[in-house]
């Protein structure tokens, strides 16, 4: 779990990340947190609109780990896109995780239902404040998240510096290809979010029969597809058990032909948000 990719910008990223989205606020949060730095994972992705950023700051104090030790992510919400929101933005996500400067720092939508007619130019000022926010050491990297290929070409634009990530709904029910390959081609890393589809393909039995060869689980077989893709998973869970289990991903190896079993899972199970048509 310490093995890493390198942004674009030269740091080094952690290339397993504990996911806490729908990890309720409050003790959930912090013990899972605390027990996934205990299991060994270095890499911790939140988000303002989770609303766990304070308990997931204090199950990082709880685990005892040096800051510099940890790749911290959070991202900017909808309601504070703007230069002077942003701005004010970080600020208040550092406060409540009560620390000094994220590792990653990402636009979450780039689509607000309330700039549906004027996202351009609203990404474009966001997007400056992100680039001041890495400047004044707030953030090591930035980049966005559940961008297309139509809002990248558009922030590019004005964009000084390109973003280093994109962060996706990617599974084998959602590969994404044209996108993924899109963000790899522009120099972003492809972060998967729900990497096991939120727990909707634990059903599929091609993948339970390949975890039964492997022994393994599904789990462990869906991060493992995810990792030969060169994606980084953010897995989320609440229980300890499955919390280590999804570190255990670096004794055993998928065959070609079982990649292309697994990539031929699309639209099993999960679903996409289309960023144009979300209603936030
Ligand atoms: P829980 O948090 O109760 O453990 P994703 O990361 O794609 O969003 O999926 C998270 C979902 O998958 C959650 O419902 C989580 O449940 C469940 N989950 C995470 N890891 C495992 C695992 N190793 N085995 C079974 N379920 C898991």
């Amino acid at each position: 779990l310490t093995d890493t990719y390198t942004l674009s910008n030269g740091v080094e990223i952690p290339i397993v990340g504990f996911g806490t989205w729908q990890t309720p606020d409050g003790d959930v949060a912090k013990a899972s947190v605390e027990a996934a730095i205990n299991a060994g994972y270095r890499h911790i992705d939140t988000a303002a609109a989770y609303g766990n950023e304070e308990s997931v700051g204090a199950g990082i104090k709880a685990s005892g780990i040096k800051r510099d030790d940890l790749f911290l992510t959070t991202k900017l919400w909808n309601a504070d896109h703007g230069y002077d929101n942003a701005m004010k933005a970080i600020d208040t996500s550092l406060t409540k995780l009560g620390v000094d400067y994220v590792d990653l720092y990402l636009i979450h939508w780039p689509n607000p239902v309330q700039y549906r007619d004027n996202w351009q130019s609203v990404n474009a000022e966001t997007w400056r404040a992100m680039e001041d926010i890495l400047k004044a050491g707030k953030a090591r990297a930035i980049g966005v998240s559940n961008f297309r290929e139509h809002h990248l070409d558009e922030l590019y634009k004005t964009a000084t510096v390109k973003p280093m990530v994109n962060q996706i709904f990617l599974n084998p029910s959602d590969a994404q290809p044209e996108l993924v390959a899109y963000n790899k081609a522009h120099g972003m890393l492809n972060e998967a979010y729900s990497p096991l589809g939120t727990g909707k393909i634990f059903a599929v039995p091609e993948l339970q029969k390949m975890a039964k060869r492997f022994d393994k689980s599904v789990a462990q077989i869906v991060l493992r597809w995810s990792l030969q893709h060169d994606f980084l998973p953010l897995p989320k869970s609440v229980h300890a058990d499955r919390i280590q289990q999804n570190t255990e991903l670096f004794d055993f190896e998928l065959s070609h032909q079982d990649m292309q079993v697994i990539d031929a899972q699309a639209g099993l199970a999960g679903e996409y948000t289309d960023p144009d048509t979300a209603t936030f």
